[in-house]
């Protein structure tokens, strides 16, 4: 969604990377993105090797406030058709060019799905009925896809971080961190873009993961509230 930052990651990444813009609420923007992926991949002649879909938006709401004002069906409708129908949307679209793309390996594999859940999927805090839903749908359905999909050798891979750093949670208050803080058993800091990343290089490269939801989270387990 934002082409500054998109713009940037690729000068930095050079000419082996490539954006597109995508709102992934709109099947007909994902539709877009993916299309012009696949063109690419045909030019590169570097086969397709997965999808991460990794949208992701929080909009904390009470589900019942002080005013006694349930929670608002825009709140549900906004985070689930980013987190949840956005993300099964895209793998959605993205799985018939992954079947169709070379088998590669001993297993003659077609590819990596691996999504974004969060430790709400499993602790959901006050507030996050709704971005905790979300989460816990994608973690629930990571099994039976991966069930769906052996058949044509497309593995699924959830992870479930903890706080790591990112523009997300970099709009934390510093009440907040302080709390998380305490929340956190070892290493006591929120993890590292780069430790993500290390988890999804091994779930590409690890042909024996697969329909697991992996929590990355250094033991912490979230508190009710902060
Ligand atoms: N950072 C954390 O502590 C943490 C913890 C658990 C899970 N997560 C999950 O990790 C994923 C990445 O989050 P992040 O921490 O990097 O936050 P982030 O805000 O930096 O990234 C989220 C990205 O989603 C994009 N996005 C939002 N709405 C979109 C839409 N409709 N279509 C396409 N893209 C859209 C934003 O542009 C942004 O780039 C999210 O799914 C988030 O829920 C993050």
């Amino acid at each position: 969604m934002n082409e500054d930052q998109a713009g940037a990651l690729v000068q930095e990444l050079g000419p082996a990377t490539r954006f597109w813009v995508c709102d992934v609420s709109d099947t007909d923007s994902i539709t877009a993105a993916v299309n012009g992926i696949v063109d690419w991949v045909e030019q590169t002649g570097v086969p397709l090797g997965g999808v991460i879909p990794a949208a992701g938006v929080g909009n904390p709401s009470l589900m019942l406030d002080k005013k006694l004002h349930p929670l608002p069906l825009s709140n549900l409708d906004f985070v689930t058709s980013i987190n949840l129908r956005g993300t099964l949307d895209l793998v959605r679209q993205v799985l018939p060019h992954l079947a169709k793309s070379p088998a590669y390996g001993e297993d003659k594999e077609h590819g990596v799905v691996v999504m974004v859940a969060s430790a709400a999927a499993f602790e959901g805090q006050m507030g996050q009925t709704s971005y905790a839903a979300s989460k816990g749908a994608v973690a629930s359905a990571t099994l039976p896809m991966a069930r769906d999909l052996s058949r044509y050798g497309i593995r699924v891979v959830t992870i479930a971080p903890s706080m790591f750093e990112s523009a997300m949670t970099a709009m934390l208050s510093d009440k907040v961190r302080t709390g998380l803080k305490k929340a956190m058993e070892f290493p006591a800091r929120p993890g590292k873009p780069e430790e993500f990343a290390s988890l999804v290089r091994q779930a590409i490269e690890n042909p024996m993961l697969n329909g697991v939801v992996i929590r990355l989270d250094g033991a912490t387990r979230m508190p009710s509230k902060l």
